[in-house]
């Protein structure tokens, strides 16, 4: 399974690997993360769904996010999850209990809805995985129906500050990750991306979202290691900078973050 940042890969191709407790304690740690959660709030209040709306949450992982859509579109509304990932559905689906919701198998790229059937589409932390943004930009604008709004949220891993450790190694190991990832700049992307497909751009946010320890360690871990057996960086590098890390988080003087960008549009 190929990862970056200590986060297992979610392209498309990568859906039916066996280590899925692995991604849902990912995400499920990443939504703990005050940042993601101020940013979901605010995404929650720019989109204004109302009661009785069809609201789509496109790569809906764990689908916490399809059970808030569900209490704002009410009973007489949908809230649908639309992720390729069986396995993720199904714990959806599980987590969402008796909450009224649509877990559906498609991809971003052919959406399982017909046109202007829906009233607000939310999409978050997967255009960074799309090989092709745009495509799944038009398939939005086709399943909404006209005054229909859509948010964007993704990160920009080119924002990523990583402190401490010494700057040369950190930028071998960045260099790294930068050639695996098919879309690894998406947050500067979506404003560009929902404007060519004739989407009107209402509102842009942004928030740098600031990782734990216990996520921080992991992924040092694994990029070190990785760029060690990639040769990379050298076995002295790697313990020179993952003794500065394990320094810095007993000291309390360490900082991870990545800035997570969002797009509010709607379609004319
Ligand atoms: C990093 S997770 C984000 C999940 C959720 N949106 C969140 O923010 O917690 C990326 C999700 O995108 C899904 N995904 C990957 N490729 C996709 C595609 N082509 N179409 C739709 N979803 C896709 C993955 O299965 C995964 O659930």
């Amino acid at each position: 399974m190929s990862e970056e940042h200590g986060v297992p890969s979610f392209h498309i191709d990568q859906v039916h690997h066996p280590e899925q407790d692995l991604i849902v304690g990912v995400l499920d740690d990443q939504a703990r993360l005050p940042g993601v959660v101020r940013m979901r709030q605010w995404a929650r209040d720019a989109l204004a769904v109302l009661p009785g709306d069809t609201a789509l949450d496109l790569g809906s992982g764990t689908g916490s996010e399809v059970v808030e859509l569900a209490r704002l579109v009410g009973e007489r509304g949908r809230a649908v999850g639309v992720d390729p990932n069986p396995a993720m559905l199904s714990l959806a689906q599980e987590r969402a209990g008796e909450v009224k919701t649509e877990f559906v198998e498609g991809s971003a790229y052919a959406l399982p809805l017909p046109d202007a059937s829906v009233d607000a589409v939310r999409c978050e932390r997967v255009y960074q995985h799309l090989d092709d943004p745009a495509k799944a930009t038009a398939e939005i604008a086709r399943v909404l129906r006209p005054g229909g709004r859509v948010v964007l949220i993704d990160s920009d891993w080119a924002t990523a500050v990583y402190h401490p450790g010494d700057p040369e190694i950190i930028g071998k190991l960045t260099q790294r990750m930068a050639s695996t990832s098919p879309n690894r700049n998406s947050g500067r992307q979506l404003r560009g991306l929902l404007a060519g497909a004739g989407f009107v751009v209402d509102d842009i946010g942004s928030e740098a979202v600031i990782w734990e320890p216990d996520m921080v360690l992991p992924m040092y871990t694994m990029i070190t290691e990785r760029g060690v057996a990639e040769g990379i960086i050298t076995e002295a590098q790697r313990d020179a900078l993952i003794a500065d890390i394990d320094r810095g988080v007993a000291a309390g003087d360490y900082h991870f973050s990545v800035t997570m960008f969002a797009v509010v549009a709607h379609k004319p």
